[in-house]
């Protein structure tokens, strides 16, 4: 086979490029699409569970999608620079892919709430890095008002480029799978995700590529679950630091896409989220972040609640790679044992 050419070339027509437009692309997209038998076994029995691992996109997460596209029409515009305001992904994104375009990258980020994997990657890739004593909300009020002095190019998923790159997830999971899960699960903070793969499916449908369209579901942490309690929230606080968002950007677009679809937004507790967290990589040898667990700790939920059919297709978007995060990876698993040097040491130490 070619090599796989990044959302950008695969995806071309359903994206807004022309032949003006300067690809960056690290080859992004492309990522396993994995059935988790034994995951479902615990989780929701009686399902057919599939894992969409986008933790192996170039910089670790989903953001990559919309990245490439978000970058190529900025470069396109000929902007000076990128700004965002992220709880860490989006600005290892930005920073890759606007190191590759020749940009500068300014990203604002709230101190002490972005996982380490994040915050280096970040740092590497030459971006110009300001953490604010305040939360992901805040940081994004004000690159706003930045970016409105147009030299500065927004890329958080409030520019509809991220969406349009981000769908073509949704459109991969239609290729892998030979159609549309029936339910599609995925973790909810800025909202964007979630709209955005509703657009992918709708417009893959729209094409003839699929014939059914997926209820999307989507779920918040407990501690920050403005959308499910239909209100913002002022001091968001979960575990899960991606989705740390009290006041979503994409809110009402997730609305719709929930109604739209017959889907539904919910959340799942901390507790839950690490306890699928470790399942999920305990199971299935996939380790994602925290953030992408609460996909997992959500089918759990709602087939604890009857609200899964038997038999049916059910995907969940895993976001971010587990290793943006290993501090809480460390934290949530047992110690490692350290002994002399000999084998009887290592031997009493392994108790086989
Ligand atoms: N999962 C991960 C790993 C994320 O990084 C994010 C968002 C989400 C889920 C939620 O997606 O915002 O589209 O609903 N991260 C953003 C960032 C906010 O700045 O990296 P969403």
């Amino acid at each position: 086979m070619i090599q796989w050419r990044g959302v950008i070339e695969e995806y071309r027509k359903f994206l807004p490029v022309t032949e003006a437009t300067p690809v960056v692309s690290l080859n992004e997209g492309h990522t396993p699409l994995v059935q988790a038998k034994q995951l479902a076994q615990i989780v929701c029995p009686g399902v057919d569970l599939y894992l969409k691992v986008e933790g192996a996109n170039p910089t670790g997460s989903f953001k990559d999608r919309g990245m490439t596209l978000a970058v190529s029409k900025a470069l396109e515009k000929k902007v000076r620079a990128v700004m965002c305001a992220s709880t860490g992904n989006t600005s290892a994104a930005a920073a890759a892919y606007g190191a590759k375009a020749g940009l500068p990258v300014y990203v604002l980020v709230p101190a002490n709430y972005i996982a380490l994997g994040k915050l280096s990657q970040a740092m590497i890739h030459g971006a110009r890095v300001i953490q604010i004593k305040g939360n992901f909300d805040q940081a994004l009020n004000i690159v706003k008002e930045l970016c409105q002095e147009d030299e500065f190019e927004l890329v958080n998923s409030i520019n509809p480029f991220r969406l349009e790159g981000q769908k073509t997830a949704a459109m991969e999971v239609c290729d892998q799978l030979g159609r549309a899960p029936v339910i599609h699960v995925l973790p909810v903070g800025n909202a964007g995700n979630i709209t955005a793969y509703w657009k992918g499916y709708q417009e893959y449908q729209a094409a003839g590529q699929i014939r059914d369209l997926p209820q999307m579901v989507g779920f918040q942490a407990e501690g920050a679950a403005p959308i499910v309690r239909g209100a913002i929230v002022e001091d968001p606080q979960t575990v899960a630091t991606a989705i740390r968002i009290g006041n979503p950007a994409s809110w009402s677009l997730a609305l719709r896409a929930i109604r739209e679809s017959d889907g539904n937004i919910d959340m799942v507790t901390d507790e839950q989220i690490l306890q699928a967290y470790r399942m999920i990589a305990g199971e299935e040898g996939v380790f994602c972040e925290p953030a992408s667990a609460a996909s997992v700790a959500g089918v759990r939920k709602m087939n604890a609640a009857g609200r899964l059919p038997e038999g049916s297709t059910v995907v969940c978007t895993l976001t971010g790679h587990g290793l943006k995060d290993p501090e809480t990876a460390k934290n949530v698993s047992p110690e490692p044992q350290t002994v002399q040097a000999t084998r009887e040491e290592v031997v009493a130490a392994l108790s086989i």
